[in-house]
């Protein structure tokens, strides 16, 4: 069996790499050369946890890398489409990516005797599969789903910055297409893939895509609700919000994961998909006052740091402020919506002077800010000097700092928005978000 990935972005390289380091024939498509010269060094293009050495391991056995999309529709059995699927300026979803790689397919199933499964693992809002990815696969093709090809929503719940081990392990496959025989079929190829009875849900296509935006909506609700009650905390001394959140997570009917209390949800996933379903919902007439307050609460927390740093900093302008953390989490470089760049961006409008530490991130941020903002590879360089440092993202390195480096510090004001410094020094002015004081 031959399989082909389209897009070869964290889903689909990490796709491509674990199945290929498992034997299985895989090629890896992507329209970008320069990032195919990359990962065919067996480099990944950007940072993820274990992921160059499965990519090395799938190279040396059947992983082969091209640019053009008729190798896959022609020879493979399964085509799975992991392409990009970003939100346009109005929140709504950009389709022309997807689109685009679909008429491809369909340009090419047109002239081909293969008869593949077509897998869709991008994130698509309710309905796209069925009345636009089939339609434009049947108009160029000339050919009808179940004849000539199939076509499934397969949907990805992989986090960034544990891509390998998600892919490896998945916690839940959701098949949906409208083939009894064609879902069965791929519940067969994961079955044999991880070898573990992993929860697989059948369904139809447009369910699956309900799941998913569900499933990331859920999660973004957590967030802003324990948000929502760490701001409560903030104002009452003598509480702490993780003492809530462990409390309220004992019960299992609400669990303990996503209570975290801190800057907010950033990434290319919970932002982008809570805003995505609250058009969907508005275009097919449907309330969403609560995801709206979702949203709303997600990018009021922003405020709620900078009424903490107003608090003890008075005056921001030419205060020298420093952001450790500029992903959107921990174990990742991945800067997309991270909460760490609107607060600087709100920061530099107050003239503050900011300096910026990221074990894996600065890279990316540079391309943002340029000469604007200065950055430093050491921690206790960004530290000294500094009038108020702010923890953004919960890097392990940052838990691990002592008292004394934050002694160089032109005023000894900290703010943990995830609470993770082990500060016990009286001549330091710690603030933890979420803690009443
Ligand atoms: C999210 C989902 O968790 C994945 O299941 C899904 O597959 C993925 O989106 C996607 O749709 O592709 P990801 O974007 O990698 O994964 O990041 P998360 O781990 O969900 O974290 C998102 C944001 O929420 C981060 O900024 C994180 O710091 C924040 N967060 C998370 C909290 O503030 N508190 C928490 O308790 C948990």
């Amino acid at each position: 069996m031959k399989i082909g990935i389209i897009g070869l972005g964290f889903v689909g390289l990490s796709f491509a790499s674990v199945l290929a380091s498992k034997d299985l024939d895989i090629i890896g498509i992507d329209i970008d050369k320069e990032k195919l010269k990359i990962i065919k060094t067996g480099k990944s293009p950007f940072y993820e946890p274990n992921i160059d050495k499965t990519l090395q391991k799938a190279l040396k056995k059947k992983l082969i890398l091209s640019d053009k999309i008729n190798d896959a529709v022609n020879n493979c059995d399964l085509i799975f489409v992991t392409v990009g699927t970003p939100m346009n300026s109005d929140g709504t979803i950009d389709l022309e990516i997807i689109l685009n790689v679909c008429r491809k397919i369909g340009e090419t199933l047109l002239k081909t005797q293969n008869n593949p499964n077509i897998i869709i693992k991008s994130t698509i809002i309710p309905g796209t599969t069925i009345n636009k990815i089939k339609k434009t696969l049947e108009q160029k093709s000339g050919k009808k789903v179940g004849k000539g090809f199939s076509l499934i929503t397969n949907p990805e719940f992989l986090r960034e910055g544990r891509a390998i081990e998600d892919t490896e392990n998945p916690h839940l496959i959701v098949i949906g297409s409208n083939s009894k025989k064609e879902s069965e079929k791929l519940k067969r190829f994961y079955k044999k893939v991880h070898h573990k009875n992993i929860p697989m849900i059948i369904t139809n296509n447009t369910t699956a895509e309900i799941i998913k935006y569900a499933n990331n909506s859920f999660l973004a609700t957590k967030i802003s609700f324990i948000n929502s009650i760490s701001n409560l905390c903030q104002t009452l001394p003598g509480t702490n919000i993780d003492e809530v959140a462990k409390a309220i997570g004992i019960d299992p009917r609400i669990g303990n994961q996503f209570l975290n209390a801190g800057p907010g949800y950033g990434g290319s996933c919970l932002p982008k998909d809570v805003q995505a379903l609250i058009a969907c919902q508005k275009n097919l007439g449907v309330e969403s006052t609560l995801l709206n307050a979702v949203h709303q609460t997600n990018i009021l927390q922003i405020e709620e740091i900078i009424k903490l740093i107003k608090k003890i900093v008075i005056n921001l302008k030419n205060k020298n402020i420093t952001i450790l953390g500029l992903s959107f989490k921990e174990e990742s470089d991945d800067i997309r919506e991270s909460r760490s760049i609107k607060l600087i961006q709100k920061l530099l409008k107050k003239q503050s002077k900011i300096t910026v530490h990221d074990p894996k991130a600065l890279e990316n941020t540079k391309l943002i800010f340029g000469n604007k903002i200065t950055y430093c590879k050491k921690i206790i360089d960004a530290i000294d000097n500094s009038d108020c440092v702010i923890l953004m993202t919960p890097w392990k390195q940052y838990s691990k700092l002592q008292n004394i480096e934050f002694e160089g510090m032109r005023k000894k004001n900290i703010i943990d928005t995830r609470r993770i410094l082990n500060i016990d020094n009286n001549d330091v002015n710690y603030i933890g978000l979420g803690i009443g004081y």
